[in-house]
């Protein structure tokens, strides 16, 4: 049976900018992230520029991704990153305690990973060792990176091969140091944020913005401590000046897993309760989103400190066969609505968000690309991001449904029964057109779309559509457009009033110009 919605969009009021930072990306040294993702080396007959794949760079230069997040993850509290600098054949090896206990060669480090930043367009996030590092080191490390004269780390950097510093600004100061990143108490850790944000000095005209490592999905008690610990520098006003010190912002990780962590599912097969309970799960974003800025609004009411959500996706078992320690998933149309919904929700929370980081990039977790050898192939979420990159720096549109959402019955993660809303959607304004996402959760039914356009002129619209026959269709290399974005047709304005019919289980946009 096929049901309907009716939103209502204030195109005439527009709300806070949605940082294009939240369209950003994370890449660890795990599995086949950096290695055989990112990084073939010079040597391999995959056409690469410096070892860095030149396919990778194509696809993902389609995206206009914003930032790249690295070295982890898990993986940035146990580098040392002068093992990755200076000739390939001297850097030290280590192990790579927890990403399959492998030996990691270093010859992917630094100046590699700004190389990658450079020909992506992307601005790299770099998280700093708080976990088993110094502050000498991280001190160092940026000084490295950033500054420009005759410094000990400036010389040593042109003695490596780069004469001018780059240009650094977000700064990640440690990792989950709750777990992997050092098992601390939230007090300890923000001790620790503060020095080594003190630290993480501004060379020159670099200003870095430093980024304080947070809570694990709903513990809003760590954002709380961390707030408090900013407490005494917000008062003086010098949080986000020239010169500052301590930190910026604070980050939380939150992914989607639809059973319990020794079991979480697989990735492609899974029956409706399961897609039910993975969608559960995602958005819960929404709630978790609201929770923490809420908690930084009673020490921040103007939200000077910003929000990041710098790990979210779907976690799932690993493929059968492949290394546990190396977090390999097939991606299917499930994911590319959680991503769906997940934007929705970045959108909504646009005043206070500042970044988001998606896990992983590469043949990680939720990835955009899945490699093999020298084959790569699209996954169904890389298309929602390409299909949703207009929402990038475009102002938030207020969206309110004039009826509760169509929904369906389901379990969540624990069991419990509760109801899933099956209709999501977001909309925004930049360079004279409003583009609005629309997804719809349903499993087997498709959905009547109205959204009432208030407050201005609007052109025809046109729209694009991503969905399959399965939930779990998938792209492969001898089926990589499986799930591809269609013309999306059947669109009408009528009297301001957008129309559509949103297929089961499908994600679109839909464009219209400003008259
Ligand atoms: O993204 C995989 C891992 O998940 C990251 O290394 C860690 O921060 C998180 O637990």
């Amino acid at each position: 049976a096929t049901t309907a919605v009716r939103a209502v969009v204030d195109v005439d009021l527009p709300g806070a900018v949605i940082s294009r930072h939240v369209y950003g990306h994370f890449a660890e040294h795990l599995g086949r992230c950096i290695y055989g993702g990112f990084f073939v080396g010079e040597d391999s007959d995959i056409p690469n520029a410096g070892g860095i794949r030149l396919d990778v760079v194509e696809a993902l230069r389609a995206l206009d991704i914003p930032n790249l997040r690295w070295p982890g993850g898990c993986f940035a509290d146990e580098y040392h990153w002068r093992d990755g600098v200076g000739p390939r054949e001297q850097r030290p090896r280590m192990v790579n305690s927890h990403w399959g206990d492998v030996v990691e060669d270093n010859s992917f480090g630094t100046h590699e990973f700004m190389a990658l930043c450079e020909m992506l367009g992307a601005e790299p996030y770099v998280s700093a060792n708080v976990g088993s590092g110094t502050v000498r080191e991280a001190s160092e490390w940026v000084e490295y990176l950033t500054r420009a004269d005759d410094s000990p780390m400036a010389a040593l950097r042109r003695a490596n091969g780069r004469d001018e510093p780059w240009k650094v600004r977000f700064w990640g100061l440690g990792n989950e140091p709750w777990g992997c990143g050092g098992g601390m108490h939230a007090e300890a850790y923000a001790d620790l944020a503060r020095t080594f944000g003190v630290y993480s000095r501004d060379h020159g005209d670099n200003q870095l913005y430093r980024i304080a490592a947070g809570a694990s999905d709903a513990d809003y008690r760590w954002t709380q401590v961390l707030m408090k610990a900013l407490g005494r520098t917000l008062g003086s006003g010098e949080v986000l000046g020239h010169g500052n010190s301590t930190f910026q912002a604070i980050s939380f990780h939150y992914y989607t897993v639809p059973g319990p962590w020794e079991s979480k599912g697989s990735a492609t097969a899974f029956d409706t309760d399961e897609y039910y309970r993975t969608m559960v799960a995602a958005r819960r974003i929404e709630e978790i989103l609201a929770g923490h800025a809420a908690v930084m609004d009673a020490y921040d009411p103007g939200r000077r400190v910003g929000l990041v959500l710098d790990e979210w996706g779907t976690w799932f078992d690993v493929e059968p066969g492949t290394n546990p320690g190396f977090l390999f998933q097939q991606n299917t149309l499930r994911d590319a609505l959680v991503a769906g919904v997940h934007f929705d929700a970045f959108h909504h929370h646009a005043d206070r968000l500042v970044m988001a980081n998606i896990a992983q990039t590469i043949n990680v977790l939720q990835a955009m690309i899945l490699t093999d050898g020298e084959a790569l192939v699209l996954t169904p979420s890389y298309h929602v991001f390409e299909m949703n990159k207009g929402h990038q720096d475009a102002r938030s549109l207020p969206l309110a449904l004039r009826a509760a959402s169509p929904a369906v019955g389901a379990t969540d993660a624990t069991g419990r029964r509760t109801e899933l809303a099956t209709f999501s959607a977001s909309a925004s304004t930049r360079d004279g057109r409003v583009l609005v996402s629309l997804t719809n959760l349903d499993a087997d039914n498709p959905l009547d779309v109205e959204v009432d356009l208030r407050g201005a002129r609007l052109g025809e619209p046109t729209g694009r559509i991503l969905t399959a026959p399965a939930l779990a269709a998938h792209n492969t290399p001898a089926e990589p457009a499986a799930v591809a974005p269609q013309p999306f047709a059947g669109l009408r304005l009528e009297g301001g009033v957008l129309r559509a019919q949103l297929p089961a289980h499908s994600f679109a946009t839909v464009e219209l110009p400003l008259l």
